[in-house]
């Protein structure tokens, strides 16, 4: 999608761009001929903006491990860390305003504005995960979730 994004913004729109990466440093070691997919990529477009940028937030590489234990806690595959979405979030927006994500997956998203005093809006094609959100945003994890599917049972 890079490439496609790029001539989108930048080449059609005069957008400003910068990349912002995540090295996961626990990646699994495969190597079939080819490089790890060990690295995560964030593009930021802007046009005439001025991010709340601090000396803390306004980093554009991150050395991280993959987060083992979320991702057991919430059962989704490609979890991302909270703390790197909670300084997007702070860079990007002001108190009460509405962060959006359109693939909330478990919703990392959603927490980190819920709990920097944004708005927020979730979407999620796929119910189990919806509901994995919607649980961790109410202090529910993996341990105390039943399946969105039981729950419809129950409900008759
Ligand atoms: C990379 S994951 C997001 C992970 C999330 N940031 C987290 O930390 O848990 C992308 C999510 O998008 C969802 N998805 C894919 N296509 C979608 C669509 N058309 N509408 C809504 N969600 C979609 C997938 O089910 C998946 O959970």
């Amino acid at each position: 999608m890079i490439p496609k994004l790029i001539d989108y913004f930048v080449l059609k729109n005069n957008c400003l761009m910068d990349i912002i990466s995540w090295h996961k440093i626990n990646a699994m070691p495969l190597c079939g001929g080819t490089y790890m997919p060990d690295t995560e990529y964030c593009l930021y477009f802007k046009k005439n903006r001025k991010l709340n940028t601090n000396y803390d937030t306004a980093k554009t590489h991150y050395e991280l491990p993959i987060n083992v234990e979320d991702k057991k806690k919430y059962k989704h595959p490609t979890i991302k860390p909270l703390n790197i979405i909670k300084n997007f979030i702070i860079n990007s927006s002001n108190e009460n305003d509405i962060v959006l994500d359109c693939f909330c997956g478990s919703g990392t998203t959603c927490v980190a504005a819920k709990e920097l005093g944004r708005r927020f809006i979730g979407m999620e094609i796929n119910p189990e995960y919806y509901k994995i959100a919607v649980d961790r945003l109410n202090g529910i994890n993996a341990n105390g979730q039943t399946s969105i599917f039981t729950d419809f049972e129950k409900m008759g």
